[in-house]
Protein backbone atom coordinates (compact mmCIF):
# COMPACT_ATOMS: atom_id res chain seq x y z
CA UNK A 1 0.00 0.00 0.00
CA UNK A 2 1.37 3.70 -0.89
CA UNK A 3 2.25 5.52 2.14
CA UNK A 4 -0.41 8.33 0.44
CA UNK A 5 -3.06 5.88 0.80
CA UNK A 6 -2.37 4.48 4.35
CA UNK A 7 -2.84 7.85 6.18
CA UNK A 8 -6.03 8.60 3.49
CA UNK A 9 -8.42 5.38 4.63
CA UNK A 10 -7.37 3.07 7.46
CA UNK A 11 -7.30 -1.11 5.84
CA UNK A 12 -8.73 -3.74 7.25
CA UNK A 13 -5.63 -5.59 8.12
CA UNK A 14 -3.96 -1.50 9.57
CA UNK A 15 -7.44 -1.50 11.46
CA UNK A 16 -6.51 -5.26 13.23
CA UNK A 17 -2.64 -4.17 13.89
CA UNK A 18 -3.58 -1.20 15.47
CA UNK A 19 -6.47 -3.22 17.94
CA UNK A 20 -4.07 -5.72 19.05
CA UNK A 21 -1.52 -2.46 19.67
CA UNK A 22 -3.94 -0.75 21.60
CA UNK A 23 -5.21 -3.97 23.86
CA UNK A 24 -1.80 -4.64 24.60
CA UNK A 25 -0.61 -1.63 25.59
CA UNK A 26 -3.54 -1.18 27.75
CA UNK A 27 -3.13 -4.10 29.64
CA UNK A 28 0.46 -3.88 30.24
CA UNK A 29 0.47 -0.36 30.85
CA UNK A 30 -1.94 -1.03 33.34
CA UNK A 31 0.02 -3.71 35.07
CA UNK A 32 2.97 -1.30 34.73
CA UNK A 33 1.90 2.08 36.10
CA UNK A 34 1.23 0.02 39.22
CA UNK A 35 4.96 -1.54 39.55
CA UNK A 36 7.23 0.98 37.80
CA UNK A 37 8.23 4.94 38.09
CA UNK A 38 9.04 5.60 34.90
CA UNK A 39 7.51 4.47 31.73
CA UNK A 40 9.49 4.92 28.30
CA UNK A 41 7.07 4.48 25.42
CA UNK A 42 8.98 4.95 22.10
CA UNK A 43 6.96 4.87 18.57
CA UNK A 44 9.82 5.17 16.55
CA UNK A 45 7.56 5.35 12.69
CA UNK A 46 5.27 7.62 14.17
CA UNK A 47 2.77 8.51 11.22
CA UNK A 48 1.07 11.83 11.66
CA UNK A 49 -1.19 10.17 14.63
CA UNK A 50 -4.34 9.47 12.53
CA UNK A 51 -4.90 7.38 9.43
CA UNK A 52 -7.87 8.56 7.66
CA UNK A 53 -10.76 9.34 10.39
CA UNK A 54 -9.12 6.76 12.78
CA UNK A 55 -6.18 7.27 15.21
CA UNK A 56 -2.95 6.72 14.32
CA UNK A 57 -0.26 5.07 17.01
CA UNK A 58 0.39 8.27 18.95
CA UNK A 59 -3.23 9.28 19.52
CA UNK A 60 -3.89 5.63 20.61
CA UNK A 61 -1.27 5.86 23.09
CA UNK A 62 -2.13 9.66 24.59
CA UNK A 63 -5.85 8.17 24.90
CA UNK A 64 -4.86 4.73 27.06
CA UNK A 65 -2.17 6.97 29.27
CA UNK A 66 -5.35 9.20 29.69
CA UNK A 67 -7.51 6.34 31.40
CA UNK A 68 -4.17 4.89 33.06
CA UNK A 69 -4.09 8.12 35.12
CA UNK A 70 -7.94 8.08 36.18
CA UNK A 71 -6.63 4.09 37.64
CA UNK A 72 -6.49 4.25 41.44
CA UNK A 73 -3.85 1.81 41.68
CA UNK A 74 -1.14 4.04 40.26
CA UNK A 75 2.11 4.43 41.75
CA UNK A 76 2.08 8.08 43.14
CA UNK A 77 5.29 8.74 41.07
CA UNK A 78 4.24 7.22 37.56
CA UNK A 79 5.72 8.82 34.81
CA UNK A 80 5.80 8.64 30.88
CA UNK A 81 7.67 10.00 28.30
CA UNK A 82 6.72 9.64 25.26
CA UNK A 83 9.18 9.59 21.82
CA UNK A 84 7.65 9.91 18.41
CA UNK A 85 9.56 10.33 15.56
CA UNK A 86 8.96 10.35 11.78
CA UNK A 87 10.92 10.70 8.62
CA UNK A 88 8.37 12.54 7.28
CA UNK A 89 8.46 16.31 7.65
CA UNK A 90 4.48 16.82 6.53
CA UNK A 91 3.61 13.83 9.19
CA UNK A 92 5.86 15.42 12.20
CA UNK A 93 3.51 18.79 11.14
CA UNK A 94 0.39 16.69 11.12
CA UNK A 95 1.19 15.26 14.03
CA UNK A 96 2.19 18.62 16.24
CA UNK A 97 -1.26 19.80 15.06
CA UNK A 98 -3.53 17.00 15.44
CA UNK A 99 -1.63 16.46 19.38
CA UNK A 100 -2.09 20.70 19.99
CA UNK A 101 -5.54 19.86 20.29
CA UNK A 102 -5.43 17.66 23.33
CA UNK A 103 -4.99 18.00 26.90
CA UNK A 104 -2.31 15.69 28.86
CA UNK A 105 -1.44 14.95 31.94
CA UNK A 106 1.59 17.07 33.65
CA UNK A 107 3.15 13.54 34.48
CA UNK A 108 3.44 12.94 30.69
CA UNK A 109 6.67 13.86 28.62
CA UNK A 110 6.64 14.46 25.04
CA UNK A 111 8.92 14.43 22.84
CA UNK A 112 9.01 14.61 18.75
CA UNK A 113 11.60 13.84 16.80
CA UNK A 114 11.52 14.36 12.54
CA UNK A 115 14.71 12.10 11.82
CA UNK A 116 15.82 8.88 10.34
CA UNK A 117 15.13 5.82 13.41
CA UNK A 118 18.60 5.11 13.04
CA UNK A 119 19.65 8.11 14.06
CA UNK A 120 17.20 8.58 16.81
CA UNK A 121 17.07 5.44 18.46
CA UNK A 122 20.70 5.04 19.97
CA UNK A 123 20.26 8.96 21.15
CA UNK A 124 17.03 8.12 23.06
CA UNK A 125 18.77 4.35 24.72
CA UNK A 126 21.32 6.55 26.57
CA UNK A 127 18.24 8.38 28.17
CA UNK A 128 16.30 5.65 29.30
CA UNK A 129 16.49 5.18 33.35
CA UNK A 130 17.98 1.69 33.75
CA UNK A 131 15.45 0.61 36.20
CA UNK A 132 12.24 2.08 33.78
CA UNK A 133 10.27 0.14 32.11
CA UNK A 134 10.96 0.38 27.89
CA UNK A 135 8.29 0.08 25.30
CA UNK A 136 9.55 0.42 21.44
CA UNK A 137 7.06 0.31 18.77
CA UNK A 138 8.13 -0.49 15.27
CA UNK A 139 5.77 0.17 12.41
CA UNK A 140 7.50 0.58 9.16
CA UNK A 141 6.39 0.35 5.92
CA UNK A 142 9.10 -2.38 4.75
CA UNK A 143 10.63 -4.83 5.90
CA UNK A 144 14.03 -3.92 5.43
CA UNK A 145 14.08 -0.53 7.64
CA UNK A 146 15.34 -2.10 10.51
CA UNK A 147 18.01 -4.86 11.02
CA UNK A 148 18.25 -7.35 13.14
CA UNK A 149 21.16 -5.26 15.01
CA UNK A 150 18.88 -2.22 15.76
CA UNK A 151 16.49 -5.34 17.64
CA UNK A 152 19.29 -6.53 19.82
CA UNK A 153 20.88 -2.70 20.90
CA UNK A 154 17.50 -1.63 22.03
CA UNK A 155 16.42 -5.02 23.61
CA UNK A 156 20.05 -5.12 25.22
CA UNK A 157 18.33 -2.55 28.00
CA UNK A 158 16.72 -4.11 30.98
CA UNK A 159 12.97 -4.38 30.90
CA UNK A 160 12.66 -3.70 27.50
CA UNK A 161 9.75 -4.96 25.43
CA UNK A 162 9.66 -4.29 21.28
CA UNK A 163 6.43 -5.13 19.37
CA UNK A 164 7.74 -5.17 15.93
CA UNK A 165 5.28 -5.10 12.20
CA UNK A 166 7.14 -7.49 8.95
CA UNK A 167 5.07 -6.71 5.96
CA UNK A 168 6.80 -10.36 6.17
CA UNK A 169 5.10 -11.52 2.73
CA UNK A 170 7.30 -9.33 0.76
CA UNK A 171 10.08 -11.07 2.20
CA UNK A 172 8.63 -14.60 1.71
CA UNK A 173 8.13 -14.07 -1.90
CA UNK A 174 11.88 -13.87 -2.06
CA UNK A 175 12.68 -16.35 0.39
CA UNK A 176 13.49 -18.88 -2.34
CA UNK A 177 15.07 -16.41 -4.94
CA UNK A 178 18.93 -17.47 -5.41
CA UNK A 179 19.55 -13.93 -7.18
CA UNK A 180 18.03 -12.32 -4.46
CA UNK A 181 20.36 -9.28 -3.27
CA UNK A 182 20.88 -6.17 -1.35
CA UNK A 183 18.66 -5.82 1.36
CA UNK A 184 16.62 -8.56 0.74
CA UNK A 185 19.40 -10.91 0.82
CA UNK A 186 20.87 -9.20 4.29
CA UNK A 187 17.15 -9.46 5.02
CA UNK A 188 16.85 -13.38 4.36
CA UNK A 189 20.34 -13.79 5.55
CA UNK A 190 20.25 -12.41 9.17
CA UNK A 191 16.33 -12.83 10.22
CA UNK A 192 16.17 -16.13 8.99
CA UNK A 193 17.66 -19.84 10.43
CA UNK A 194 17.69 -20.65 6.75
CA UNK A 195 18.77 -17.89 4.90
CA UNK A 196 17.47 -18.28 1.28
CA UNK A 197 15.12 -21.62 1.12
CA UNK A 198 11.79 -23.15 0.23
CA UNK A 199 9.72 -23.18 2.80
CA UNK A 200 6.37 -25.08 3.11
CA UNK A 201 4.65 -21.66 3.48
CA UNK A 202 4.27 -18.62 5.03
CA UNK A 203 3.90 -19.91 8.69
CA UNK A 204 7.36 -22.01 8.40
CA UNK A 205 8.91 -19.14 7.26
CA UNK A 206 7.72 -16.58 10.17
CA UNK A 207 8.85 -19.22 12.92
CA UNK A 208 12.11 -18.99 11.28
CA UNK A 209 12.39 -15.46 11.58
CA UNK A 210 11.13 -16.16 15.61
CA UNK A 211 13.65 -18.46 16.01
CA UNK A 212 16.70 -16.66 14.53
CA UNK A 213 15.32 -13.07 16.94
CA UNK A 214 14.90 -15.63 19.65
CA UNK A 215 18.59 -16.72 19.31
CA UNK A 216 19.87 -13.03 19.19
CA UNK A 217 18.38 -11.70 21.14
CA UNK A 218 17.90 -14.17 23.77
CA UNK A 219 14.44 -14.51 24.86
CA UNK A 220 11.90 -17.70 24.29
CA UNK A 221 9.27 -15.06 24.58
CA UNK A 222 7.76 -13.82 20.82
CA UNK A 223 4.43 -13.71 20.25
CA UNK A 224 3.50 -13.88 16.59
CA UNK A 225 0.52 -12.47 15.33
CA UNK A 226 0.36 -13.10 11.59
CA UNK A 227 -2.27 -11.00 9.88
CA UNK A 228 -4.18 -11.81 6.89
CA UNK A 229 -6.11 -9.73 4.57
CA UNK A 230 -6.81 -10.95 0.59
CA UNK A 231 -3.41 -12.19 -0.59
CA UNK A 232 -1.59 -9.45 1.84
CA UNK A 233 0.06 -11.29 4.62
CA UNK A 234 1.84 -9.28 7.64
CA UNK A 235 3.61 -10.08 10.58
CA UNK A 236 3.81 -8.26 14.49
CA UNK A 237 6.14 -10.04 16.70
CA UNK A 238 6.11 -8.92 20.44
CA UNK A 239 9.64 -9.74 21.79
CA UNK A 240 9.48 -9.55 25.27
CA UNK A 241 11.67 -11.26 28.31
CA UNK A 242 8.12 -10.77 30.59
CA UNK A 243 6.23 -14.54 30.69
CA UNK A 244 2.86 -12.21 32.00
CA UNK A 245 3.25 -10.26 28.68
CA UNK A 246 3.39 -13.31 26.48
CA UNK A 247 -0.31 -14.16 28.42
CA UNK A 248 -1.21 -11.06 27.81
CA UNK A 249 -0.22 -11.33 24.14
CA UNK A 250 -1.54 -15.46 23.80
CA UNK A 251 -5.44 -13.96 25.19
CA UNK A 252 -5.19 -10.99 23.05
CA UNK A 253 -4.43 -13.46 19.95
CA UNK A 254 -7.31 -15.86 20.65
CA UNK A 255 -9.78 -13.02 20.69
CA UNK A 256 -9.10 -12.35 17.15
CA UNK A 257 -7.65 -15.54 15.45
CA UNK A 258 -10.81 -18.54 14.65
CA UNK A 259 -8.24 -20.93 13.64
CA UNK A 260 -5.23 -20.93 16.23
CA UNK A 261 -2.70 -19.91 13.00
CA UNK A 262 -3.77 -16.33 11.96
CA UNK A 263 -5.83 -13.29 12.12
CA UNK A 264 -8.31 -12.77 9.11
CA UNK A 265 -10.35 -9.73 8.29
CA UNK A 266 -12.69 -12.18 6.55
CA UNK A 267 -13.14 -14.75 10.09
CA UNK A 268 -14.26 -17.75 9.05
CA UNK A 269 -14.83 -19.91 12.64
CA UNK A 270 -13.30 -22.43 12.42
CA UNK A 271 -13.86 -24.33 16.14
CA UNK A 272 -11.79 -27.26 14.82
CA UNK A 273 -8.59 -26.66 14.71
CA UNK A 274 -8.59 -25.13 18.28
CA UNK A 275 -10.67 -28.53 19.41
CA UNK A 276 -7.33 -30.21 17.86
CA UNK A 277 -5.13 -27.99 19.44
CA UNK A 278 -6.01 -28.26 22.76
CA UNK A 279 -6.62 -32.44 22.67
CA UNK A 280 -2.77 -32.36 21.39
CA UNK A 281 -1.67 -30.26 24.60
CA UNK A 282 -3.80 -32.50 26.61
CA UNK A 283 -1.96 -35.36 24.93
CA UNK A 284 1.14 -34.17 25.48
CA UNK A 285 0.81 -33.31 28.84
CA UNK A 286 -0.73 -36.64 29.95
CA UNK A 287 2.45 -38.07 28.31
CA UNK A 288 4.81 -35.44 30.48
CA UNK A 289 3.28 -36.47 33.78
CA UNK A 290 3.32 -40.07 32.92
CA UNK A 291 6.63 -40.52 32.26
CA UNK A 292 8.76 -38.46 35.40
CA UNK A 293 8.24 -38.22 39.03
CA UNK A 294 9.84 -34.64 38.94
CA UNK A 295 7.90 -31.67 39.31
CA UNK A 296 6.75 -30.06 35.78
CA UNK A 297 4.56 -27.32 37.11
CA UNK A 298 7.29 -25.01 35.60
CA UNK A 299 8.15 -26.49 32.84
CA UNK A 300 4.55 -27.50 31.65
CA UNK A 301 3.25 -23.68 32.28
CA UNK A 302 6.29 -22.31 30.28
CA UNK A 303 5.45 -24.99 27.48
CA UNK A 304 1.69 -23.72 27.05
CA UNK A 305 2.57 -20.46 27.35
CA UNK A 306 5.29 -20.94 24.08
CA UNK A 307 2.59 -22.77 22.60
CA UNK A 308 0.65 -19.90 22.19
CA UNK A 309 -2.12 -21.22 24.98
CA UNK A 310 -4.89 -18.00 25.78
CA UNK A 311 -6.04 -18.35 30.10
CA UNK A 312 -9.39 -19.91 28.78
CA UNK A 313 -7.48 -22.62 27.06
CA UNK A 314 -5.08 -23.17 29.55
CA UNK A 315 -8.31 -23.77 32.22
CA UNK A 316 -9.82 -26.22 29.70
CA UNK A 317 -7.28 -27.98 29.37
CA UNK A 318 -6.37 -28.40 33.37
CA UNK A 319 -10.03 -29.13 34.02
CA UNK A 320 -10.14 -31.98 31.40
CA UNK A 321 -7.00 -33.77 32.60
CA UNK A 322 -7.81 -33.03 36.49
CA UNK A 323 -10.80 -35.61 35.79
CA UNK A 324 -8.11 -38.25 35.40
CA UNK A 325 -7.65 -39.09 39.09
CA UNK A 326 -3.94 -40.34 38.31
CA UNK A 327 -3.05 -36.49 37.58
CA UNK A 328 -5.63 -34.56 39.96
CA UNK A 329 -3.49 -34.14 42.73
CA UNK A 330 -0.30 -33.02 40.37
CA UNK A 331 -2.83 -30.88 38.08
CA UNK A 332 -4.32 -28.75 40.89
CA UNK A 333 -0.70 -27.99 41.73
CA UNK A 334 0.18 -26.61 37.95
CA UNK A 335 -3.46 -24.69 37.99
CA UNK A 336 -1.72 -22.61 40.64
CA UNK A 337 1.39 -21.47 39.36
CA UNK A 338 -0.92 -20.72 36.34
CA UNK A 339 -3.05 -18.83 38.55
CA UNK A 340 0.14 -17.14 39.54
CA UNK A 341 0.50 -16.11 36.53
CA UNK A 342 -2.51 -14.46 36.07
CA UNK A 343 -2.78 -12.80 39.28
CA UNK A 344 -0.13 -10.21 38.33
CA UNK A 345 -1.88 -8.91 34.95
C1 LIG B 1 3.12 2.26 8.70
S1 LIG B 1 3.47 3.94 8.92
C2 LIG B 1 3.27 4.18 10.63
C3 LIG B 1 1.88 4.23 11.04
C4 LIG B 1 1.61 4.59 12.48
N1 LIG B 1 2.18 3.61 13.41
C5 LIG B 1 0.11 4.72 12.70
O1 LIG B 1 -0.45 3.95 13.50
O2 LIG B 1 -0.48 5.59 12.07
C6 LIG B 1 5.21 3.99 8.72
C7 LIG B 1 5.84 5.35 8.94
O3 LIG B 1 7.26 5.20 8.95
C8 LIG B 1 7.84 6.40 8.44
N2 LIG B 1 9.24 6.06 8.07
C9 LIG B 1 9.67 5.39 6.97
N3 LIG B 1 11.02 5.23 7.02
C10 LIG B 1 11.43 5.79 8.19
C11 LIG B 1 12.72 5.91 8.82
N4 LIG B 1 13.83 5.44 8.26
N5 LIG B 1 12.78 6.52 10.03
C12 LIG B 1 11.66 7.00 10.60
N6 LIG B 1 10.42 6.93 10.04
C13 LIG B 1 10.31 6.31 8.86
C14 LIG B 1 6.92 6.80 7.31
O4 LIG B 1 7.02 8.18 7.03
C15 LIG B 1 5.55 6.39 7.87
O5 LIG B 1 4.91 7.49 8.46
Amino acid sequence: MSALLFFKKQSKLTAIKTNIFEEYITAYLIRKATSFQECNIADLFCGSGKNGKNLGSPLIIINIIKKIFQFKYICDNFKINLFFNDIDEENIKYLHKNLSTLTINKKVNIQIFNDDFHKIYPHLLSKMGKNSYKFFLLDPFGYTDITIEDLQRMFSLPNTEILFFIPIFYAYRFANYQEANGKVKDFLKTYTTKGIFPYKNVYTFSKSIISKISKLLGTKYIREFILKDKSQINALFLITKDKKSMLIANNIFWQYSFNGKNISSSMKINNFNITKKIFSLIFYIKKKLSSTKRNLNREIVNNLLLKGISEKQAQIIFFKLSQFPKFKTIISRITKSWYNIYKYL
